[in-house]
């Protein structure tokens, strides 16, 4: 074997995302994990470069403009033996369709959630694209140091909201902001709260096991009678701790804890990185699954940042190895323009910093110089070639009617228009029957829609004209018991196609989608499609 290590740095990779809705904590917990990485050294500091990211990036105003990241990246820590990838997914305002590609680079999410908000808009969103790859997904609830809602109307909003039943790993004790520890349903063992941040370990935790016969007094008689009731009710009632069902996605392990006050956080740790896989073996056409420990290299693109520098067109394509191990330099296939190609300048992403890599291995994520010739969803490997299957392309929210200010300026507009989505910052539609060419641009978060007018500006020089459409939801038609034009459909909703003339509807509420299904038997819409199709065709 050429690389007798490759079996150890497979077993011990986790490669995760934490998804979540802003301002449920999760920059203050993806710091607290970073801590314990020993990868940064000051609290603050994921914070601070969440705000600050862009004073070292003047490739897009537009950034600086908004103090906001339009981009995402990945960050990497060793901890306990294990090397871990974390990969980010933008959540505010620079929520975007990359926060859905790079869910298909995780093995596992972790799903953040506000004690005191229960499930909310983006979590829902994020977690479909999970559910859609099958992935394990372990909830965090956080912010236990406040008042929040019960444990048990949480574990029946993420049953009722999600459909998904969850397994409390621990349980917390205390109510309306009087929160006095959590119990490991494991080991037995309270983990006493005492406020304030815990800093890195929790070295200075006071345990007690709820059979000590102190037990009662150090928490409460109250608060023991009232978890010794609540965990009867989650062993006879609860669901049991399933290992298949969580590794399916079935079944979240349900943790709870504060990220603030580092509480809860390493316990938490500890148990994801022990029951969540390393990297598992990816299926590629025609092939099969490609185990991680194979000795022939496999990676697939699932982002791809543009120009860093305006003057060049170059940008950054992220890989993410599946298979064997990467090493700078090398010649591998490339499954778009089916031939070889060789792979300089990679870069890795540490927490701080991006750094020059010289190896890598299944579960890393590595960003590649791209001179503009790889796309979305691209398999590179060595060796006879795989193909891995696509990355789809996920429904927009927004949709705007786009045309060049000044007419003379259209091909450049086409040009910069084809562009971008091929990079997949944009996707476009285009309504056959409205009488008139037309250019609909459909983001999945708002500001792409700046993006998309800055960088036309700025790279191709046109300014644009953008006029908002009232549609919040396309759906591709994968089958149809008519021509579209005889659906039974709602007023506002509109008959448009993709950017590869494949049918599509536009809706403005769910409420049209729903009467499209009940009115029209055997009709069927996709919320996905194929990203193959639509760049084989270019
Ligand atoms: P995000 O990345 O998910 O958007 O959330 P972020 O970590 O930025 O946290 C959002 C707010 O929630 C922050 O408060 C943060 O301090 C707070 N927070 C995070 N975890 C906890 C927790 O366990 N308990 C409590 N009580 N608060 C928590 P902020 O006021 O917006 O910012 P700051 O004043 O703390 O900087």
């Amino acid at each position: 074997m050429e690389h007798p290590e490759l079996k150890t740095e497979v077993a011990r990779r986790r490669t995760f995302a934490i998804i979540s809705h802003p301002d449920a904590g999760k920059t203050t917990l993806t710091e607290k994990l970073l801590l314990y990485g020993g990868a940064i050294r000051q609290a603050g500091s994921v914070k601070a470069r969440k705000a600050a990211r862009h004073a070292t990036s003047d490739w897009m105003e537009i950034e600086k403009q908004r103090g906001i990241s339009v981009t995402s990246s990945a960050m990497q820590f060793d901890y306990n033996g294990f090397r871990i990838n974390i990969l980010d997914t933008p959540g505010h305002q620079d929520f975007s369709e990359d926060t859905y590609r790079t869910l298909v680079a995780a093995d596992s999410a972790v799903m953040l959630i506000d004690n005191a908000k229960g499930v909310e808009e983006q979590t829902i969103k994020l977690f479909k694209v999970c559910r859609l790859r099958s992935i394990p997904i372990f909830t965090f609830i956080n912010k236990m140091d406040r008042t929040g809602r019960d444990p048990f109307e949480l574990m029946e909003d993420i049953e009722s909201v999600l459909g998904i039943r969850s397994c409390p790993v621990n349980w917390p004790i205390g109510i309306h902001g009087d929160f006095k520890g959590l119990y490991h349903r494991d080991t037995r063992l309270i983990e006493l709260y005492s406020g304030g941040d815990h800093g890195q370990g929790q070295v200075n935790v006071e345990t007690v096991s709820i059979d000590d016969p102190g037990c009662p007094q150090k928490i409460g008689q109250g608060y023991y009678d009232k978890l010794v009731e609540d965990i009867e009710l989650l062993d006879v009632a609860g669901d049991a701790f399933d290992m298949d069902k969580i590794l399916s996605g079935q079944l979240t392990p349900m943790f709870f804890g504060s990220a603030t006050n580092n509480f809860g956080v390493e316990p938490f740790l500890n148990r994801f990185l022990t029951y969540t896989k390393s990297p598992t073996p990816r299926v590629a056409e025609g092939v099969g699954p490609v185990a991680p420990d194979d000795d022939k290299f496999t990676g697939f693109i699932f982002k791809i940042q543009a120009n860093m520098n305006p003057a060049h067109r170059d940008r950054l394509a992220f890989m993410r190895v599946c298979s064997g191990v990467f090493e700078k330099g090398m010649t591998v296939w490339h499954s778009s323009s089916n031939s070889r190609v060789k792979l300089a300048q990679p870069q890795t992403f540490m927490a701080q910093e991006h750094e020059s890599v010289e190896t890598a291995y299944p579960g890393d994520i590595i960003g590649l110089f791209d001179p503009g010739i790889f796309r979305l969803g691209d398999t590179l490997c060595t060796g006879s070639p795989v193909r891995y299957s696509g990355i789809p392309l996920f429904a927009p929210e927004f949709f705007c009617r786009v045309s060049p200010e000044d007419s003379m300026k259209r091909k450049q507009f086409l040009k910069g228009v084809n562009q971008l989505s091929q990079e997949g910052a944009i996707q476009t539609f285009k309504r056959p029957n409205i009488g008139r060419e037309e250019m609909i641009a459909g983001v999945v978060g708002v500001l792409q829609m700046d993006v998309l007018e800055y960088r036309l500006k700025s790279e191709y020089g046109v300014n644009i004209t953008r006029e908002n459409l009232p549609f919040r939801f396309v759906r591709w038609v994968v089958e149809t018991p008519k021509p579209l034009e005889k659906l039974r459909l709602t007023s506002t909703t509109a008959i448009a196609e993709d950017r590869v003339g494949r049918p599509v509807l536009m809706f403005e509420n769910e409420w049209s989608i729903r009467l499209a299904g009940e009115n029209n038997e055997g009709l069927v819409l996709a919320e996905t499609a194929d990203r193959m199709t639509a760049d084989e065709m270019d």
